[in-house]
């Protein structure tokens, strides 16, 4: 098979030509607003009877979306074509939120309107309760969530018709709402402490940090630096275009599931160490290597073809340049530490030589690996008083907005329909079946 392009000022298509039996096919060339074109291969297999194979997807455009963009050359992250540097710095994650979910900003009736709205889904069925109690107490908070996410379609039947927009917008509003609720929970679980219920005039991030650490039986007062700090880390995961969670997601969805449903496989995804496990992994790596003095042997060993061993927090399966969420990251890493007055942090000390080796090694400078958003974050959710086994929960809850956002317009998108990616198949071929006996 050969390709050629349209010379510049002809159409916009491309021609495949099948070198074995000369015909040809011409597919149209999709521009987005920002970004490469893509080459619309809908018609590909009716009409020559090839299917394309592209294992990751490396190469594969899954759906229309106008929700967020990603130069991983340049490393620019956009949400709804605001620069996530300018977010995390002037926004809250209520106005992200409502930007990913609406297209623009809120102004300020819509923010008033948009926050009270999630603050008063806040709390859960109180049924659910008795689900967390099913659970082992040393479960991880990723299989709880998984679970109780899952459960929410068997405890909010008013919200699961896909097809009624009203019910739509109500299941994104109580998914954005009650995570938070979920992941203290799945906490104040594993530490045996009683589940402390939402407060309505706090903030979402302060909501949080109150469920997650107060007792009944003193005040908690929410540290008003780390209550930001939370709120910019939720804003720096909250969507991140079709990475391997929010394309489960829209697979889940297209199939017609409902919303619930859809985000707790989204959960299932994040979890692996590939993806949001990363930021529980970097902290395990940072623990282990546990001296400056032995960073080269770490370097040493994720070079080694023979040991499957990698740094976490490195690489980027898009950035091939510095991930801009890692940067604010880093920041924010340093301002939490300083409020908490943490002069002598040997893990963050640790990430720092670290960075800094790797940033020079030829290695990792030749395969573009940079810190990515994981490589600090462990490190400011630790000193705020997280367990690691808690980091992907956080990271599970900021996603919520971003997957849900997607759903929603994956559901709204006309052209959408149910996903079903096809194979290269290398198996047998058709053989008849052999009777026990007669197998040798
Ligand atoms: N340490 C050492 N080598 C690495 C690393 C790493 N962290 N990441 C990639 N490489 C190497 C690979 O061995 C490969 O080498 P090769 O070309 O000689 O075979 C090359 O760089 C390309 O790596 P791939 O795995 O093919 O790249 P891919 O895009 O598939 O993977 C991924 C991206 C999964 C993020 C990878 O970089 C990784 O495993 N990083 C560590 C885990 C991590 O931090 N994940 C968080 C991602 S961000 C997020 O989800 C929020």
């Amino acid at each position: 098979m050969s390709q050629t392009a349209s010379p510049a000022g002809t159409a916009d298509t491309v021609t495949l030509t099948d070198n074995r039996t000369g015909k040809t096919i011409t597919m149209p060339v999709l521009h987005g607003s920002t970004g490469p074109d893509v080459i619309d291969i809908r018609k590909l297999y009716g009409e020559t009877g090839f299917f394309t194979y592209d294992p990751g997807f490396t190469s594969t455009g899954s759906c229309e979306s106008q929700i967020t963009f990603i130069d991983g050359d340049q490393g620019i992250l956009l949400h709804r074509g605001y620069p996530i540097e300018e977010l995390a710095e002037h926004s809250d994650f209520m106005e992200v939120c409502y930007l990913l979910l609406h297209g623009e900003l809120p102004n300020p009736k819509e923010k008033h309107d948009f926050t009270y709205t999630i603050t008063r889904h806040t709390m859960v069925h109180e049924q659910l309760s008795n689900f967390f109690r099913g659970f082992r107490r040393d479960a991880h908070p990723m299989a709880i969530m998984c679970g109780v996410v899952g459960a929410l379609s068997a405890f909010y039947h008013d919200s699961t018709d896909i097809e009624d927009p009203k019910q739509r917008m109500i299941a994104s509003h109580r998914l954005i709402a009650k995570m938070p609720t979920i992941a203290a929970m799945a906490y104040k679980y594993s530490v045996g402490q009683p589940f402390i219920y939402p407060r309505n005039d706090l903030g979402y991030a302060e909501n949080f940090l109150h469920m997650t650490f107060a007792v009944p039986c003193e005040e908690y007062k929410v540290n008003p630096i780390i209550a930001k700090a939370m709120d910019r880390i939720f804003i720096l995961h909250a969507d991140h275009e079709q990475n391997a969670s929010t394309s489960t997601v829209r697979l889940a969805g297209s199939s017609g599931a409902n919303p619930f449903a859809c985000i707790a496989a989204g959960i299932a995804s994040l979890w692996g160490p590939a993806h949001g496990g990363a930021n529980e992994a970097v902290l395990k790596m940072l623990t282990e290597i546990g001296h400056k003095d032995r960073i080269p042997e770490f370097i040493k060993r994720a070079k080694d073809k023979n040991d499957s061993f990698r740094l976490m927090g490195f690489g980027h399966r898009v950035y091939k340049n510095y991930d801009p969420r890692a940067k604010v990251m880093q920041k924010t890493c340093q301002e939490v530490l300083s409020q908490l007055d943490i002069r002598d942090e040997p893990l963050l000390e640790i990430a720092v030589e670290l960075e800094r080796i790797a940033l020079q090694d030829e290695y990792f400078v030749e395969k573009k690996l940079y810190p990515n958003v994981d490589f600090y974050s462990g490190i400011i959710l630790k000193a705020i008083g997280f367990p690691t086994s808690m980091f992907t929960a956080l990271f599970a809850l900021a996603r919520t907005a971003g997957w849900i956002s997607q759903w929603k317009e994956m559901i709204e998108d006309p052209v959408q329909k149910i996903g079903r990616p096809r194979q290269l198949y290398t198996g047998a071929t058709k053989r008849s079946y052999v009777p026990l006996d007669r197998r040798g």
